[in-house]
């Protein structure tokens, strides 16, 4: 029997439903010796600003319980270098790629988008990333809020590059689905959920947090019951929407849960961080989990969570 694994972002076909994760794959083909990024379904590169940014002071990682912490601060070189340099290298491995862009203002974001006028053909998709936690200048991610992150995606649209828009949303919200709502009236195609969690570590001999910039955002195992949730409760929200569900996949197994919440595709990060070679491992396990259970259609599996059987569980 053979496995479709094809699977569908709105006007988007991609081959099979793992993805890098933006941050977690270089900037460009630093992994391509590792991992061949042309059998992933596309790899999401680091988010660019349109300047140069160094990124916090180190320490920028440190390694919980269940998961990581980072503080890297969106480090790069900014997107006309990406342009350049990064994105012929990826390509030149046969990556389907997805550029992801962020800024401190909403002009900036569009001034980024704007950068890849010229390239949009070399491209699959552009994420917005509106919900790195770990800039302090802002005083919070534009994500936590719905309005600006609104704001944020139509100035994007607006730049009217002919690729699918994906929006890069944050757990840390008290109403995760309106806010999903408000980026896809404001133009989104579809959304990765999610990014980092906040988090803190401490290191009581010192009495002062670990990472450089004092916070971080939580990567890892201990993210993806959160990720699941959140995947969960905005497909329910908004029927048939296209998300990457992203968070603490570290497995095929782990993947599968994913799409059943109601993901579509899946992003891989922190796993990629412990094994380069990470995301064609999840692959060839969820391609496996399907042959097993008998799944002809990787697709079918979206949304195809059961209720819980409440007679069973009372
Ligand atoms: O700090 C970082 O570079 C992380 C980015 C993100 O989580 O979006």
């Amino acid at each position: 029997m053979t496995l479709d694994t094809r699977v569908r972002l709105g006007t988007l076909e991609l081959p099979n439903p793992v993805v890098a994760a933006s941050g977690t794959f270089g900037h460009g083909d630093e992994l391509g010796a590792l991992c061949d990024p042309a059998r992933l379904g596309a790899v999401t590169a680091k988010s660019q600003a349109p300047f140069a940014w160094a990124g916090n002071p180190p320490p920028r990682l440190q390694p919980v319980g269940a998961g990581l912490v980072n503080s890297v601060g969106l480090q790069g070189r900014g997107m006309d270098h990406w342009v350049t340099t990064e994105l012929p290298a990826l390509r030149a491995l046969g990556a389907r790629v997805i550029a992801s862009v962020w800024g401190h203002t909403v002009d900036d974001f569009a001034a980024g988008a704007a950068r890849l006028g010229p390239v949009t053909d070399q491209l699959v998709a552009l994420e917005v990333n509106v919900s790195c936690p770990n800039l302090s200048h802002h005083g919070r991610p534009f994500a936590h809020d719905a309005a600006e992150t609104a704001a944020v995606v139509q100035a994007v649209a607006d730049v009217d590059l002919d690729v699918p828009l994906l929006v890069k949303l944050s757990p840390d919200v008290a109403d995760l689905p309106g806010i999903a709502g408000r980026a896809l009236e404001a133009g989104a195609d579809a959304l990765t959920l999610v990014n980092t969690a906040r988090a803190l570590v401490i290191d009581a001999d010192l009495r002062r947090p670990v990472l450089g910039a004092g916070s971080g955002g939580l990567s890892g195992p201990a993210l993806k019951p959160i990720a699941l949730r959140a995947v969960h409760d905005v497909a329910r929200a908004h029927p048939g929407v296209p998300i990457v569900g992203t968070g603490g996949v570290l497995s095929g197994l782990d993947a599968v849960e994913m799409l059943l919440a109601g993901a579509s595709a899946v992003g891989v990060g922190t796993a990629t961080f412990l094994e380069p070679r990470a995301t064609l491992r999840i692959l060839d396990e969820l391609t496996q989990w399907c042959d097993r259970h008998g799944v002809t259609r990787v697709a079918e599996l979206s949304g195809a969570l059961r209720a819980p059987d409440r007679e069973e569980n009372p």
